[in-house]
């Protein structure tokens, strides 16, 4: 039997959230260059989307480049930017096919103009689609979106006359990228790596995490099904008591 039998539909994560990991790695062990593993972590990003959407999972957020990631070598930066471009327009017509709505978090405005104008003409262009949302992070980190947060509560002090007290968790969450999208339950980060890299860090308070030793480009559905079953393993207590769950 494999994974996909396992997974229980009622207790499907409605959020998953990725880190991709290890294209450089990959590439490398391949014998090519860097660039070529990131190639290749399109049809890994394909298959993650196309099993999320099947399976039913609401919201699939993929961290795509960080902000520090504009500190790697320029053509590699370039590179990368033209294969998101690139790979936007290619999916345009999957997306709507398989009525899926593009979505973007991060410090967009920083992106190159063509990005930029790519990512928002298609984000229009898939609005009205229901069955997932998948969403990229791009020019993206965790503690400059809850720097904007604040920027943009400070901001609106003068309509809203907020005091001190005022300020709430809930608040903070409406004022950053991910106001519109439910917390995700499942965090996946390949290629070994066991840490969080700037990702989500207010969205994860209570998410579970997964770690795989597979390489970004290596992720197949098979990889989301088992992150899933073990997932759906696992006792969520948010802060109870096993006890407390069970009655
Ligand atoms: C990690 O590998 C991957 C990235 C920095 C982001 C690029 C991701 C893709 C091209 C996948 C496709 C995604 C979309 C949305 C089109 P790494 O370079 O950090 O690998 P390393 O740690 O082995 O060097």
């Amino acid at each position: 039997m494999g994974f996909k039998e396992k997974i229980i539909p009622d207790k499907l994560p409605k959020h998953i959230a990725i880190i991709m990991d290890g294209n450089g790695r990959w590439a490398r062990q391949h014998g090519h260059d860097r660039i070529f593993g990131h190639q290749h972590g399109v049809d890994a990003a394909r298959a993650a989307a196309e099993a999320s959407a099947e399976l039913g999972v609401g919201y699939l957020t993929l961290y795509a480049f960080s902000t520090e990631n504009w500190n790697r070598p320029k053509y590699e930066v370039e590179a990368l930017m033209t294969l998101f471009v690139e790979t936007i327009r290619k999916e345009l017509d999957t997306l709507n096919k398989n009525n899926i709505q593009l979505n973007a978090i991060g410090d967009l405005k920083s992106l190159p103009e063509e990005n930029y104008n790519r990512l928002m003409e298609t984000i229009e262009e898939t609005k009205k689609n229901d069955r997932m949302v998948l969403t990229l992070a791009m020019s993206y980190s965790s503690r400059w979106e809850i720097t904007e947060a604040v920027r943009r509560i400070l901001s609106q002090q003068d309509t809203h006359q907020y005091k001190a007290e005022n300020i709430t968790e809930e608040l903070i969450a409406k004022n950053l990228n991910t106001a519109d999208m439910p917390d995700p339950e499942l965090l996946i980060r390949t290629s070994g790596e066991a840490r969080i890299s700037n990702f989500l860090l207010w969205q994860i308070a209570y998410t579970e995490l997964y770690f795989t030793q597979k390489l970004w480009p290596d992720f197949t559905k098979e990889t989301l099904y088992e992150a899933i079953v073990d997932y759906q393993n696992r006792e969520r207590r948010f802060g109870l008591t096993s006890e407390q769950i069970i009655s």
